[in-house]
């Protein structure tokens, strides 16, 4: 029997799912951040800790909970952990790939539409009592999707499902860029892999979904949005830090691209007061993209798995680092 720590609030059904495995549960029942030290206090004798994506798990947070054995991250991305340290001291990771991918492809294409025919802009009008009468001329006049060429830059689940979406539902020709090719996805959608800088130049609507690494890490900056097609609309709902949002915001009013759709910011939970200053084709969110019921329960439930398989010794169904087993 294990000690478990939750570090923020959970669905009861995964916390049951660890305790019907004979472990003790421990949870933060907050919405609030844990600090680190405070983290570190509430973790430090227990051998699982399950975490979200915001709660950083560094060298530190391990060296100080040296009982720890299993690490489950509540998503799929996992630039919150460090897996080098971790499996130095052979604590294994796990994360919750697969799960979202279907809903995080749907709410990045919802974010693509709302950006390209500005209804964010049109239902504050709405609300306004600001609406005169139907006209040709009329005030929140967006541009066309389907048709229209679709950038992947990182061809992998939610890239490929985002993909589908714009190549199924609205006839756009799909060019992507990625660690490597990806023939099933070009047989299927009939997609072109291009290199970065054509990827910049054809996109009309640019969706990022990469993971964020040393080497993603503000990929999209000032240089890169000059190199962007004008009439292009960014779509990140992978991870904040892989655009530079003050560049954004200057490409932005520059009209260096057209507009913008992001799920996920720089200095979460900061959201960028220059971006959000911006109405026209700009869209911004909350970091939603898995947030639907079912697919959070599905993420917790996963990560209830991995842990429990972790600590009764069996190889978690997600593991992330084979090397610290
Ligand atoms: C993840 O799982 O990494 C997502 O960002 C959560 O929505």
């Amino acid at each position: 029997m294990a000690d478990v720590f939750v570090s923020r609030r959970i669905f009861d059904q995964a916390i049951e799912q660890v305790e019907d495995a004979g472990h003790t549960v421990r949870c933060n029942d907050t919405s609030r951040i844990l600090p680190t030290d405070e983290l570190i206090d509430r973790t430090r004798d227990a051998e699982g800790l399950i975490c979200l994506l915001n709660d950083p798990i560094d060298a530190d947070v391990l060296d100080a909970c040296p009982n720890l054995k299993v690490v489950s991250n509540v998503a799929v991305g996992y630039d919150n952990v460090d897996v080098e340290a971790a499996t130095e001291r052979d604590v294994l990771v796990t994360n919750t790939p697969g799960v979202l991918t279907e809903t995080t492809a749907d709410l990045t294409f919802a974010l693509l539409m709302a950006a390209a025919r500005r209804i964010p802009e049109a239902d504050v009008y709405s609300r306004a009592d600001r609406y005169d009468g139907w006209e040709l001329m009329q005030p929140h006049m967006g541009v066309d999707v389907y048709g229209k060429t679709l950038g992947i830059w990182g061809m992998g689940r939610i890239g490929q499902a985002v993909a589908r979406r714009g190549y199924h539902g609205f006839d756009m020709d799909i060019i992507y860029n990625s660690r490597e090719p990806k023939p099933d996805a070009e047989a299927e959608l009939d997609a072109e892999y291009v290199e970065f800088d054509t990827l910049l130049e054809r996109s009309e609507f640019l969706s990022i979904h990469t993971p964020l690494t040393p080497e993603t890490e503000a990929t999209f900056d000032a240089e890169t949005f000059e190199r962007m097609n004008d009439e292009a609309i960014l779509v990140n709902a992978a991870r904040g830090p892989i655009v530079d949002e003050d560049d954004l915001a200057a490409a932005l009013k520059a009209g260096e691209l057209r507009g913008a759709a992001i799920d996920t910011f720089e200095d979460e939970p900061a959201v960028n007061q220059q971006l959000a200053e911006i109405e026209e084709f700009v869209v911004l969110a909350p970091h939603i993209g898995s947030a639907s019921r079912e697919t959070r329960l599905e993420m917790a439930e996963m990560a209830a798995a991995n842990m429990v398989a972790g600590l009764e010794g069996s190889v978690p169904p997600n593991l992330i680092n084979e090397d610290a087993l």
